[in-house]
């Protein structure tokens, strides 16, 4: 298929706008105007950790920089927690359990935790362009899906708080104590209303750390704690580095663990809480394949696998990383897959067009760039969008990998970048196959017009999510989880609060 794109263009023009006009440079003429969001983010200088109910300075009295991926300018100082931080945040968080949250009726918790979603839901603007600037995802995704998305786990959370007698009916639930949470930085604010909706609806209090990339929006959240009077002590946020997550996991306060980010990470932890009392879930990496069968609607599959893996700049556990595509479409499809890849906007996050905004971090960056490059070396073929990257900032481009094996590392370790892998297969017991012959097992798509086939794979892939003809679709009220090296425990919908009581 011929592309219409000039050296000068930043971006590939729009096929459907017509021909080139001879003498001008159709890629320009063509192009959108910047269309930044200018709402203001309203950041501080300077963020000290959250203890107590109040904003402290760090024990150890360093701080390090976020640093914007989007143009690499540093936006703000992090306090940096070290372990006489994360003791005095475990402190304030049982005093709080203790005391009036943990006297606290259900109906009453309901109502601090409607009141922190509304308030999220007023300074949404302000939430999704702090929430671009730190972590470089685009703002229509920060806009239109991480901060709904995280008021909406606040909702549906806070509905439950008072009807805790259902959640295993028959069965009596209770509060499990103080939980420790660390999280990773692809979504650093729903992350945090996925960790502590469900702690705080059962009755929990908390202390969560923020991955070290991505703080500024916890630290924003905390201001909603204190506009919303939630009592002191019962969330507390501290910042920094690994060394502070394992201080967060470690502490002998902590009734119950829960840890988002690397397999490797979780094994880490996994071993050092080994022959302790702690409860713990995980929820940690992903390979996961997305399945198009002939009779699929092609168009609509290739959305969906774009969407499943360009999202959030690849930067998403439940990827759909591995295309499986039947061996009779395959071509048809990877055209198809090209031509949209082209047309993909990548750019500055805060632009209202753009669909792939930045790498989160240099290191992240250098991550798939290795992978890629490994791909190259072990003999696939790369196909990569032509479009102009910004200057400045971590950018990659949209990139699909065919003729891939099913031994080459691309087709096997989580990239966690917008890089895809195409591997075809001929029938529906060899796409099983393939599809859960990997490490992980998180999520999994499937494209069909069959319904008897969806339900079949639904059983036999073994995958925490299935999705049909759809992928990357969340709800509050869904449970989320793992098999395998992707970890255990559910996080959403009833299962979800299993994993913040105990039952009699
Ligand atoms: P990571 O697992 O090191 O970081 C996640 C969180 O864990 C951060 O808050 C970090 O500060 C914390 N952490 C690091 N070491 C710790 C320790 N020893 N004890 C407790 N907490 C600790 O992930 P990283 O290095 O940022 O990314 C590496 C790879 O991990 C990515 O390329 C991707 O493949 C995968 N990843 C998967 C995620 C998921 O959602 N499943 C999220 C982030 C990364
Ligand atoms: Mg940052």
């Amino acid at each position: 298929m011929a592309t219409l794109t000039t050296e000068k263009s930043s971006h590939p023009t729009p096929r459907a706008s017509g021909r080139p006009v001879p003498g001008l440079i159709f890629g320009d003429l063509w192009e959108y105007d910047p269309a930044p969001e200018t709402a203001d983010p309203k950041l501080k200088a300077r963020y000290d950790l959250f203890i107590g109910g109040k904003f402290v300075a760090p024990a150890s009295g360093k701080y390090f920089d976020s640093i914007n991926p989007g143009n690499e300018k540093k936006l703000a100082d992090i306090a940096h927690a070290n372990a006489a931080d994360v003791d005095a945040a475990y402190r304030a968080a049982l005093q709080a359990y203790d005391g009036a949250w943990g006297k606290m009726a259900g109906r009453d918790r309901a109502k601090y935790i409607y009141r922190i979603a509304r308030l999220l839901q007023d300074r949404a603007r302000e939430f999704a362009v702090a929430e671009t600037m730190d972590g470089g995802k685009p703002i229509k995704e920060s806009r239109d899906f991480d901060v709904p998305m995280a008021a909406a786990h606040f909702f549906y959370h806070a509905g439950w708080a008072d009807k805790l007698d259902y959640v295993a009916p028959g069965r009596r639930a209770a509060p499990l104590g103080v939980v420790g949470q660390v999280i990773p930085w692809n979504f650093p604010l729903l992350m945090l209303a996925w960790k502590i909706a469900p702690a705080l609806a059962m009755g929990n209090c908390v202390v969560i750390k923020p991955a070290e990339t991505t703080s500024i929006t916890a630290l924003k959240l905390a201001e909603i704690f204190q506009d919303a009077g939630l009592p002191p002590g019962v969330v507390n946020i501290v910042t920094g580095f690994g060394d502070t997550g394992a201080a967060v996991m470690t502490h002998p306060i902590a009734a119950k663990v829960a840890f988002t980010g690397s397999t490797e990470v979780g094994k880490i932890i996994m071993r050092s809480l080994a022959g302790t009392e702690k409860k713990m879930t995980m929820e940690l990496g992903g390979k996961a394949a997305n399945i198009v069968f002939d009779d699929a609607p092609l168009d609509q599959a290739v959305e969906g696998i774009v969407n499943g893996i360009f999202f959030n700049q690849g930067h998403v556990c439940c990827a759909g990383s591995r295309l499986l595509v039947q061996e009779s479409v395959a071509a048809d499809v990877l055209a198809k897959l090209k031509h949209r890849i082209e047309v993909l906007r990548v750019g500055d996050p805060l632009d209202k067009n753009t669909d792939v905004g930045a790498i989160n971090s240099k290191e992240q960056l250098a991550t798939i760039q290795r992978l890629v490059a490994s791909g190259v070396k072990e003999g696939a073929t790369l196909f990569q969008s032509p479009c102009k990257l910004p200057v400045r900032g971590y950018y990659f481009r949209p990139t699909i990998f065919s003729n891939v094996s099913m031994s080459h590392r691309i087709a096997r370790e989580e990239i966690f970048g917008p890089v895809l892998s195409v591997l075809t297969f001929r029938t529906l017991e060899e796409a099983v196959e393939k599809a859960n012959n990997t490490a992980y097992g998180l999520s999994a798509g499937v494209w069909t017009d069959k319904g008897s086939r969806i339900l079949k794979l639904s059983t036999e892939l073994k995958a925490g999510v299935v999705w049909a003809n759809t992928f990357n679709k969340f709800d509050p009220a869904s449970p989320f989880g793992g098999y395998k090296e992707s970890g255990f425990g559910r996080e959403g919908g009833r299962q979800g609060l299993f994993d913040y009581c105990k039952l009699a």
